[in-house]
C-alpha cells in the first residue's frame, strides 16, 4: 500500500504516511501543564500503534498577550521541555516521529470561560467574540504593530526549543480561524500597518513567523504549514485566495502545507461530524498539489483504510492525517498492515468522548474507547478468581461488557432476545448517511464472534431464568425502546414508529409527516426525503429548538444544513390534534390546520426497556444494569457505562 510506503517531509523521513492530527489533551497534563506519565502513555500508545509522524495538540508559543493559559505547557519552561525530550525518545523508541504543533493562540475565538477578569482579548484587528458578540468586556483589541512583531518573533525561540528537546519538526496551527488565521484573512484583519491592508501584508505575521524559525532553529528543521484553503463563509477566504496562500507559503520555505477548511462559524468543516462523507477534504489537497510542489497534507474523516489509500495512492496527497480514528483506534496503522481492518473500531465522528471531554477538562478520549486518554488509570485488571457473568442484551452495552469481562478474565454468557446483534443500533445505522454506526455495527458483530463468550440469541431472558442461571454477577443491558403514537390512527392508515421504519417498514405513498423534532425525528425525516418523499415534520419545539439534545453542535448544525437542503418542511410549535383517513390536523396554538399526507410517522421519546430488572426486584447486589435501560442515552453511555462497571467489579467483589 501507498499508504504505508515511507516518504519526507523536507528534512525528515517518516516510515509512512499515516500523521496523527493535533488534537487537544489539556485534561491529560500534570495540574502545572506539564506532559506527564499520562501525557505521554497517550501519545505512546499512538506511537506502538504504527503512526509515521505524531503532532501534539497545540502548544502556545509565548503567554504575553493570552495570560489564559495557566497550567498549559510552557515552552520557556526547561521541567517541560524535559518532559517533551521524554516525548520525542518514547516516539523514537517506536520509530515515529514528533511534530509540535505551535500557536499564536486564540484571538477572537477565546473561549469566555478561560479569559480572566480584566484581560482584554487581542485580535488582528477590534473583533467580537465569537461566542459572546455582544459583549462589550471581550471584544478583541487590535494587537499592536510591536505586539505582532514580538509574538510573530516567538516562534523562532519556540522552535528552537523543540528542536533541542528532540522534536523532528513544528507544524503552525494557521487554520480555522484562531490568531495566525486572524492575521490571514480580510474578513478579521483591517490593520493598516505592515501586517494589513493587502493580501499580501496580510501574510507577513507567518512570513515573520516562519523567518524567526528558520533563523532560530535552522534552515533545515522542517516546517509544516497547517491552514484552510477556504472558510466556507460570507467575507472569508474563497479557494482562489487559498490557492494563492498556497504559493505564498512555498515561497516562504515552509517544507509541508496541512490543507484544512471552515472555521468556527462553519466548524462542520474542520470538526467533520458523521454526516460529511468520508475524506470529506481530500479534494482541496488535491487542489493545493496543483500549484504546490510541497507534500500536501490531507485531513478529515480519513480512518476507513480504502479511502485514505486512495487519497494518496491517486496522488490527491502525499499524506493522510487522522485524529479521532485514532483516538477509536491506536492501533490503526499495525492493524492495516496486518490486513486486520475488521477488527479496526471506527470511530463514529461523534465529538462526545474527545472534543466534549476535553472541552470538560477531562482527558481527551473516544466514545468508542473508553481506554483512551485513560490508559494508565483504567486497566483492565485480570481477575485473581474465574468468575462467571450473564450478560443480558447484545447492544453496544451487551457487547461491550462482554469484551471487557473476557478481557479480565470472566467466564462469560450472553442472552440477546433477537436473532441479531447490535439492539438500537440497527435502526440507528439505516440511513446511507450514518455510515459509521453501520461500520461501527459491524465492527461490533464481528468482535462479538471473536470473543471467548457463550452466546445464545433469540434468548429472551426472565427473571427465573436469571437466577437459576446462577451466575456470579449478572448485566443488564436491555436497552430502550421507542414509545408508541400517543393518538389513535384513522381507519385507513396506521402510525409507525421512526424506529419501524428505519428497521425496514415502508410507509406508503408519497406524502409522509414525520411528529417529532429530536434528533431522531430530523434523521428519519432526512432519510425519508432521501427517498424522494415529500416530508414534513411537526415538532412541538420552536424552531431553535430541532434536535437541541444533540450535544455536538458540529452534528447538529450540519444535520439543520442538510434538514433546510432537503426542503423538508419544519413546523414548529405544531401538535398532532387528531388523524383523519386523508391527513392529520395539526394545532398551532389556537389555529388549526388540516395537513394531506399519505403516511405518518412518530419519533416519539425511547422509554428505558426495564422490566426485567424490574422484575428481578432490588435486594442482589450482583446484578446490575447499564446503558439504555437504565436511562435512554447515546452510544457513549452505553459503553462507558459497561466498560467502568466491569473494570470496577472485582473491587465490589464479594467474599467467597
Ligand atoms: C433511531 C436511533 C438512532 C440513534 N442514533 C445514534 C447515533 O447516531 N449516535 C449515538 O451515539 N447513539 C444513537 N442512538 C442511541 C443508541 O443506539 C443507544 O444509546 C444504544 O444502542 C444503547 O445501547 P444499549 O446496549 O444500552 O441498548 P440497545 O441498543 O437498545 O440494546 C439492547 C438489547 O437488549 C435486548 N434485550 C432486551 N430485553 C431483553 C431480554 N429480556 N433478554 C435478552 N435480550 C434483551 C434487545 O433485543 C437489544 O438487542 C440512536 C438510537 C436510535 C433508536
Ligand atoms: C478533541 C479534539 C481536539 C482538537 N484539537 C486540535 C488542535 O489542538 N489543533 C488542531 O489543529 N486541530 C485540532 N483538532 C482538529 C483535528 O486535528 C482534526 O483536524 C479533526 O478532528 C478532523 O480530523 P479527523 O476526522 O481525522 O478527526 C481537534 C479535534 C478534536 C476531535
Ligand atoms: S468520541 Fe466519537 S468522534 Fe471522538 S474519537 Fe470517539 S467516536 Fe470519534
Amino acid at each position: 500500500m501507498k499508504l504505508l510506503e515511507p516518504s519526507r517531509i523536507g528534512t525528515m523521513e517518516v516510515k509512512n504516511r499515516v500523521v496523527m492530527a493535533a488534537m487537544g489533551a489539556h485534561g491529560l497534563h500534570e495540574p502545572d501543564g506539564d506532559w506527564g506519565d499520562r501525557f505521554l502513555a497517550y501519545y505512546g500508545a499512538r506511537a506502538a500503534g504504527g503512526v509515521g509522524l505524531i503532532t501534539t495538540e497545540t502548544t502556545f508559543v509565548s503567554q504575553a498577550l493570552e495570560p489564559f493559559t495557566k497550567g498549559l505547557f510552557s515552552i520557556a519552561s526547561d521541567k517541560h521541555l524535559a518532559s517533551m525530550r521524554r516525548l520525542a525518545d518514547l516516539l523514537h523508541s517506536h520509530d515515529s516521529r514528533l511534530s509540535i504543533q505551535l500557536t499564536a493562540g486564540f484571538g477572537r475565538v477565546i473561549p469566555p470561560p478561560v479569559v480572566p477578569e480584566g484581560v482584554r482579548p487581542v485580535s488582528a484587528s477590534v473583533n467580537n467574540n465569537y461566542f459572546l458578540p455582544d459583549d462589550p468586556e471581550l471584544v478583541a483589541r487590535a494587537i499592536t504593530t510591536e505586539e505582532a512583531e514580538a509574538l510573530a518573533r516567538s516562534f523562532g525561540y519556540a522552535a528552537m526549543r523543540c528542536r533541542e528537546a528532540g522534536a523532528d519538526c513544528v507544524e503552525l496551527h494557521g487554520h480555522e480561524g484562531y490568531l495566525f488565521d486572524q492575521f490571514m484573512t480580510a474578513l478579521w484583519n483591517r490593520r493598516t500597518d505592515r501586517y494589513g491592508g493587502s493580501r499580501e501584508n496580510r501574510l507577513n505575521f507567518a512570513r515573520e513567523a516562519v523567518a524567526a524559525i528558520r533563523r532560530e532553529a535552522g534552515a533545515d528543521f522542517p516546517i509544516i504549514y497547517r491552514y484552510g484553503l477556504t472558510h466556507y463563509l460570507e467575507g472569508g477566504r474563497d479557494v482562489e485566495e487559498g490557492l494563492w496562500i498556497a504559493q505564498e507559503l512555498e515561497k516562504m520555505g515552509v517544507s509541508a502545507l496541512h490543507v484544512d477548511a471552515g472555521c468556527y462559524e462553519t466548524s462542520w468543516w474542520p470538526h467533520a461530524p458523521q454526516y460529511q462523507p468520508p475524506g470529506c477534504m481530500v479534494e482541496m489537497a488535491e487542489k493545493v498539489k496543483g500549484v504546490s510542489s510541497l507534500p500536501v497534507i490531507t485531513v478529515g474523516r480519513l480512518h476507513y483504510p480504502e479511502v485514505a489509500e486512495k487519497a494518496v495512492a491517486e496522488g490527491k496527497a502525499d499524506f493522510i492525517a487522522i485524529g479521532r480514528g485514532l483516538l477509536a483506534e491506536p492501533e490503526w496503522v499495525n492493524k492495516v498492515q496486518r490486513g486486520k481492518r475488521d477488527e479496526i473500531v471506527f470511530c463514529v465522528s461523534c465529538h462526545e468522548g474527545c472534543l466534549w471531554q476535553m472541552i470538560a477538562g477531562q482527558p481527551t478520549s473516544c466514545a468508542l474507547n473508553p481506554s483512551c486518554g485513560h490508559e494508565i488509570e483504567w486497566p483492565l485488571v485480570p481477575l485473581k478468581k474465574k468468575r462467571s457473568l450473564l450478560v443480558v442484551g447484545a447492544g453496544p452495552a451487551g457487547i461491550e461488557a462482554a469484551r471487557a469481562g473476557t478481557a479480565r478474565g470472566f467466564d462469560v454468557t450472553l442472552w440477546e432476545a433477537s436473532d441479531r446483534f447490535g439492539g438500537n443500533l440497527r435502526p440507528a445505522s439505516r440511513p446511507d448517511f450514518k455510515r459509521d454506526i453501520q461500520e461501527y455495527l459491524h465492527y461490533l458483530e464481528r468482535l462479538v464472534r471473536r470473543l471467548p463468550v457463550q452466546i445464545q440469541l433469540g434468548k429472551s431472558a426472565t427473571a427465573g431464568e436469571v437466577l437459576s442461571f446462577g451466575a456470579d454477577y449478572v448485566i443488564l443491558a436491555t436497552g430502550a425502546k421507542m414509545e408508541s403514537a400517543p393518538f389513535a390512527a384513522g381507519e385507513n392508515n396506521k402510525i409507525l414508529t421512526a424506529v419501524q421504519v428505519l428497521n425496514g417498514t415502508e410507509p406508503q405513498g408519497k406524502r409522509v409527516l414525520v411528529m417529532g423534532g429530536g434528533v431522531i425525528g430530523c434523521e428519519t425525516a432526512l432519510y425519508l426525503a432521501g427517498q424522494g418523499r415529500q416530508v414534513t415534520l411537526t415538532t412541538r419545539r420552536d424552531a431553535d429548538q430541532l434536535s437541541a439534545e444533540l450535544f455536538d453542535h458540529n452534528n447538529r448544525f450540519m444535520l439543520l444544513n442538510l434538514i433546510k437542503a432537503a426542503a423538508i418542511d419544519v413546523l414548529p410549535q405544531t401538535m398532532p390534534a387528531r388523524v383523519e383517513n386523508d391527513g392529520v390536523v395539526v394545532s398551532q396554538g389556537s389555529v388549526e390546520k388540516k395537513i394531506g399526507v399519505d403516511s405518518l410517522v412518530f419519533a416519539g421519546p425511547l422509554i428505558a426497556e426495564n422490566s426485567l430488572s424490574k422484575s428481578l426486584g432490588k435486594g442482589s447486589d450482583n446484578i446490575f444494569s447499564i446503558g439504555d435501560c437504565v436511562e435512554p442515552d447515546r452510544i457513549m453511555g452505553a459503553v462507558w457505562g459497561a466498560f467502568n462497571l466491569v473494570r470496577e467489579i472485582e473491587n465490589m467483589q464479594r467474599e467467597p
